[in-house]
């Protein structure tokens, strides 16, 4: 396979269009007909996992869809005791979201595989593309459950949540043809001793590399987060009858919390705080909200200064609420500690750009990856690509570009040909 080292040529490759193309094809399944949404084992979740698996199988693989919905394909090394060396992410979306979230840490090595196999080079260790069903924790609010599920921590309690709509967990796995049993998602964990590594390829999702010129990134760590669903309790009444000084208004309690939460938040570089659900169940423009659901989402390059501001938040809005007279409740939905990325994966990826023709540049990740998980169980990284559009993503004007995919597609195949575990 003839495949030029200098970033220049590049385009020699010519995966960069092909995973592009993927990505729209893949964006034409979902769960609104308005933007792109795929919430975990919806309809469109199926559609798209079927057509992962057949591009999967296309590019030489062998293919698995596993208990919790997971696309599993492997390119499969002669070597009999080979072990696996393990890439991937998420296929799941955020709603009205991009189209390369996650996907493109999927497509690329598919695209890259196609080729090896093409010309018929195999690899001295299996290459497992895992594309995980769920990451974003939309549909039931389970960040990373793919991801948990192959650690062997996917809590089983999690069957029983429901969606919006009223669907548990459980229901969604038969009605997609899972098994549904403890069991099955039990032999799901995977084995450390016969794992080599994790390497996550992903797009930036900020401005970083974008204002730098550059094309890819090396990351450092990635930030840990809290996620919890706050519910205030005050009491509806006549929005026309009801004095403001006599009003308990929950919406309002927690409009107040939500500023608290914004200041708090911007007073360390890397603390990030936002509030992206706020409902007012039942409401109605002439009642006074008798209760508002809202969300939070508190992260930090570090867990003690993200902690710290978890319990400063927690603390002001209990403050709000006894002022207010409503009440509040705050059920934790996930905690994810920061992740190092691997120092040995890292300067194999470095050595990687540097053959590439590409300087290896070192960013922290301020989004979280199915890599912090995967690191649980084995050494991981994390390649970044560069959005356009000012690197926004979690929208539908998240863009990436072709010569830069085919950039990190050249790279990995460099990581996978002189990987050493
Ligand atoms: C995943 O997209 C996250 O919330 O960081
Ligand atoms: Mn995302
Ligand atoms: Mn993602």
């Amino acid at each position: 396979m003839t495949v030029s080292p200098t970033a220049s040529s590049a385009s020699a490759l010519g995966v960069g269009a092909q995973v592009l193309n993927w990505a729209d094809q893949l964006a034409g399944h979902s769960d609104h007909p308005a933007g792109l949404t795929v919430g975990y084992l919806t309809r469109a979740h199926q559609t798209t996992a079927a057509e992962i698996a057949g591009w999967m199988i296309e590019a030489g693989m062998q293919v698995d869809i596993d208990a919790v919905g997971n696309v599993v394909g492997r390119y499969v090394s002669p070597d009999p005791a080979a072990r696996s060396l393990l890439t991937g992410s998420h296929f799941d979306t955020v709603k009205n979201g991009g189209k390369y979230d996650g996907r493109l840490g999927i497509l690329l090595p598919i695209a890259i595989v196609s080729r090896l196999h093409e010309h018929q080079i195999k690899l001295p260790f299996h290459l497992d593309v895992i594309a995980f069903a769920e990451e974003e924790g939309v549909r039931y609010r389970t960040s990373f459950l793919a991801s948990n599920a192959l650690l062997g921590s996917f809590d089983m309690n999690w069957l029983k949540a429901a969606d919006e709509d009223g669907v548990t967990m459980r229901d969604a796995m038969r009605a997609a043809g899972l098994p549904a049993t403890e069991a099955s998602i039990r032999d799901l964990q995977r084995d450390a001793t016969q794992t080599l590594g994790y390497l996550e390829i992903h797009i930036e999702q900020g401005p970083v590399l974008l204002e730098r010129g550059l094309p890819l990134g090396i990351v450092t760590s990635i930030a840990g987060g809290v996620r919890m669903m706050a519910v205030v309790d005050g009491v509806a009444g006549h929005a026309g009858t009801t004095p403001m000084a006599m009003r308990r208004d929950a919406l309002a309690a927690a409009a107040e919390m939500a500023l608290a939460v914004e200041s708090r938040c911007a007073q360390a570089p890397s603390l990030v705080g936002t509030v992206g659900i706020l409902s007012v169940p039942q409401g109605a423009s002439n009642v006074i909200p008798g209760r508002c659901r809202f969300s939070l989402d508190i992260r930090a390059a570090d867990d003690a200064t993200r902690d710290e501001a978890v319990d400063d938040v927690i603390r002001v809005c209990n403050a709000i609420a006894r002022r207010r007279g409503v009440t509040l409740a705050l059920e934790p939905t996930m905690r994810v500690p920061c992740a190092p990325c691997a120092p040995p994966l890292m300067a194999q990826l470095a050595a990687s750009l540097e053959r590439t023709g590409v300087t290896p540049f070192q960013l922290p990740s301020g989004a979280g990856h199915d890599a912090m998980m995967m690191a649980r169980l084995t050494p991981a990284a994390m390649l970044f690509v560069r959005c356009g559009n000012g690197g926004i993503s979690h929208n539908p004007l998240e863009t990436v570009a072709a010569e830069d995919v085919d950039l990190a597609g050249l790279v990995f195949l460099d990581f996978l040909r002189n990987f050493r575990p």
